[in-house]
């Protein structure tokens, strides 16, 4: 096992109508609050008007942020802090999935910073910790309501890159299930092919023993690997939706990869597809993590043996291992496909015209992953194989 330090601030308030107690917790921590939503997803479903709601109860003047893109931009995040400090902000309430997310913990980040966002991204300045943030969940996928990471677009530059700090991990989370009920179900397919490659990043790592991290990592995956049907047959199915829901959560508060090697190489590529094309994060994910497994495979074949038997449920009999770790990666790429995910850049819409380009950016701070770290060549290779 590896060393390593667990942190983790985050207060979860998980359930049935815990969206009630979002007023009174706002109001801990003063007057103002800055609403920060996307394209309206929460006014169809009728929460924005509980929020509201919940917020006057306390008496809170309640300024607005809207239109939070997925894939959010730095363009938001500016605008964001900007009425943090002109309106002097109390309190920033995100409601959303990732994207909302991820744009409000760098709001709460530079509303205490003289300078641009974009600065915690570069590393020329460290975002400090101390400005409350409070999130509503509405989309389980990227474990953002109980992490310390925040991916933003730069479009400009078209650069899409993560903070990890300690200084951005929100105050409280409300995960309410209820609040995922009206999820669509492409949406719902891209989060958890988010969710699983999550698992996949701190599952797939060359630390030589780590049984307790590589069972509990085989409890999330098969957990969710038997529910997706039941929400993707029946979006208001309460139990389903809260199992998913925590499973995301878990997927990725940084629990599961203390004390292994984790990889994250994948999500690296992906950042690439979506900066320029703007697909969806779990899409990419999809497409991409059965073609990075294929490229590895042979580092740690027993691993991906072991992976076919433990999540899969595939027999090693007549096997060699390195058949039983083949088999493993064709059932992931085709249960992608049964869920309704796209497993190549072409059904996306993508084509051979920029892989180089993209290649070259994925590793333009250093060669990613663990496993095997891959370079220029490696993750050109990996994205050819995608098409
Ligand atoms: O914008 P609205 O109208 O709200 O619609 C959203 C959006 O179109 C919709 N949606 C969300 N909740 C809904 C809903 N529609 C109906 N009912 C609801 N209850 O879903 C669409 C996608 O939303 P988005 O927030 O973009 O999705 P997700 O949660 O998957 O977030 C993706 C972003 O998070 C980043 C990704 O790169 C991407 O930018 N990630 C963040 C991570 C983190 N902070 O730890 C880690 C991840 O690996 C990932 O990189
Ligand atoms: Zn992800």
């Amino acid at each position: 096992m590896e060393n390593f330090a667990f942190y983790n601030p985050t207060r979860v308030y998980f359930g049935k109508d815990e969206t009630g107690r979002v007023g009174k917790e706002c109001a801990q921590y003063g007057k103002k609050v800055l609403l920060t939503y996307g394209g309206g997803s929460i006014k169809k479903n009728g929460l924005y008007e509980r929020v509201l709601t919940f917020l006057k109860s306390e008496n809170m003047e309640v300024f607005e942020l809207s239109g939070i893109q997925p894939n959010p931009r730095i363009s938001s995040v500016r605008e964001g802090i900007d009425i943090c400090k002109k309106e002097g902000i109390d309190i920033i309430l995100a409601v959303g999935g990732g994207s909302v997310l991820d744009a409000s913990k760098i709001m709460a980040a530079g509303a205490r910073y003289n300078g641009d966002p974009w600065d915690f991204f570069t590393k020329k300045a460290a975002p400090t910790p101390g400005f409350p943030l409070g999130t509503i969940l509405t989309l389980a996928a990227t474990g953002s309501e109980m992490n310390h990471n925040a991916v933003i677009t730069n479009e400009e530059t078209e650069e899409k890159w993560a903070v990890v700090n300690p200084a951005i991990f929100p105050t409280f989370s409300i995960l309410d299930p209820v609040n995922t009920f009206s999820v669509p179900p492409d949406q719902t397919v891209n989060g958890i092919c988010d969710i699983m490659a999550h698992l996949f990043e701190q599952y797939f790592h060359n630390t030589p023993e780590s049984p307790l991290q590589d069972r509990m990592n085989e409890a999330v995956m098969t957990t969710i690997i038997e529910y997706t049907p039941r929400v993707l047959h029946k979006g208001e199915d309460y139990d389903a939706r809260a199992v998913i829901m925590w499973a995301g959560t878990l997927a990725l508060n940084h629990l599961l990869e203390s004390g292994v090697k984790d990889d994250w190489s994948t999500h690296n590529i992906q950042h690439e597809l979506s900066a320029i094309y703007d697909i969806s994060h779990g899409a990419g994910l999809a497409i991409i993590f059965p073609q990075w497994m294929k490229y590895v495979m042979d580092i740690i074949p027993h691993k991906f043996a072991r992976f076919g038997n433990q999540v899969w449920n595939l027999s090693h009999d007549g096997r060699t291992e390195r058949e039983a770790a083949q088999a493993a990666i064709d059932r992931t790429k085709s249960w992608f496909k049964e869920i309704g995910a796209p497993v190549s850049l072409q059904e996306v819409g993508i084509g051979p015209e920029r892989l180089d380009e993209m290649a070259e950016k994925a590793v333009s701070r250093g060669p990613l992953g663990s496993v095997k770290p891959l370079y220029k060549e490696d993750v050109l290779k990996i994205l050819q194989m995608c098409l």
